[in-house]
């Protein structure tokens, strides 16, 4: 019998997410260690050939490579603070969701005690783990990502954004502040309508038709808004004005709270108001971070 050559792995954390890496890392071949902290999530695990262990201590010793998918930025402090000392000549990869300003303090942590360090982003749900369109953003140790990346593919495409620790995190949570808002909006949408008695699922149909219809502009709008010019006009505006104001006051017909489009309206109301009105729509997004822009 040949010995396996694949990297050893540890996953701290068996909730939905912890079980679904773990499982692609047994299904890759990677002997895999895992740990949770409360008993009788593990079964499915060890029967596809996980080994569990009940501390914390023992699943670190047993992995080069230790990724941590726990419940938020105090959880992860809460398992790794009390094993820092080992991990030292091993690899963390921190998969838990955390702020950017906590994937640094985590990388700060790490470095006091020389643990080689990535934060990363899971652009997936459980079930995609593993799969084509799961997607996973890493920054930090470009160490760690390099020796590991083969291990790390088999959750999903893996991407690196730097040597910032936090910059993963930032797009991750950029990237899902699309998602709520365009959720939002949606429904918005279904608020409208439900009076005259469409459902949310109809509407929810016809929702998904308009935006997958509109997401392919959004390079466009995004090439514009690099320029930082907005002569070239698609849409004014003030065209996009005169579409809110009507949209408002529609909502307020409809006894609809102006919550979600309220905001959207403001936008472009404050470039209209600065004189911008002729300009692309685009130039909304100057509301949001007015700034001068650093070279991209
Ligand atoms: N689920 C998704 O779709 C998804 C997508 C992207 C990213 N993520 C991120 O992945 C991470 C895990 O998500 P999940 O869906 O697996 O969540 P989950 O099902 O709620 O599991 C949370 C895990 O964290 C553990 N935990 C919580 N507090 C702890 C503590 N103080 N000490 C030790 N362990 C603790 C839980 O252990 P117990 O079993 O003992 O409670 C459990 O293993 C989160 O940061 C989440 O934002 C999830």
């Amino acid at each position: 019998m040949t010995a396996s050559t694949h990297t050893t792995v540890t996953v701290l954390g068996l909730g939905a997410m912890g079980r679904a890496l773990a499982a692609a890392f047994v299904a890759a071949g990677h002997p895999t260690t895992i740990w949770n902290r409360s008993p009788g999530k593990d079964a499915e695990l060890v029967a596809q050939g996980a080994v569990s262990v009940a501390t914390v201590e023992e699943a670190v010793r047993a992995s080069a490579l230790v990724v941590a998918c726990l419940f938020d930025h105090e959880s992860v402090h809460e398992v790794l603070d009390p094993v820092g000392g080992l991990l030292a000549d091993r690899a963390l990869v921190n998969l838990t969701s955390t702020e950017p300003a906590g994937a640094r303090e985590l990388a700060e942590w790490a470095a006091a005690q020389d643990i080689p360090y990535l934060d990363g982003g899971i652009m997936a749900v459980p079930a995609m783990i593993g799969q084509p369109g799961s997607a996973l953003l890493y920054s930090g140790s470009s160490t760690v990502f390099e020796a590991h990346r083969e291990a790390l593919e088999t959750l999903g495409t893996a991407e690196y954004f730097g040597a910032d620790a936090g910059r993963a995190s930032l797009i991750d949570f950029a990237l899902l502040s699309g998602m709520y808002v365009m959720f939002a909006g949606y429904y918005h949408g279904a608020a409208m309508v439900r009076d005259i008695g469409m459902s949310a699922e109809e509407f929810g149909n016809r929702s998904a038709s308009l935006l997958a219809a509109m997401l392919p502009s959004l390079p466009a709008a995004g090439a514009q808004i690099d320029t930082g010019d907005y002569s070239e006009v698609f849409q004014p505006l003030t065209f996009t004005k005169a579409a809110l104001d009507a949209i408002v006051s529609a909502s307020r017909d409809a006894g609809v709270d102006l919550d979600i489009i309220g905001p959207v309206r403001n936008l472009v109301d404050r470039q209209i108001a600065a004189g911008h009105g002729a300009q692309s729509s685009e130039r909304a997004f100057e509301s949001l971070n007015p700034r001068p822009r650093t070279a991209i």
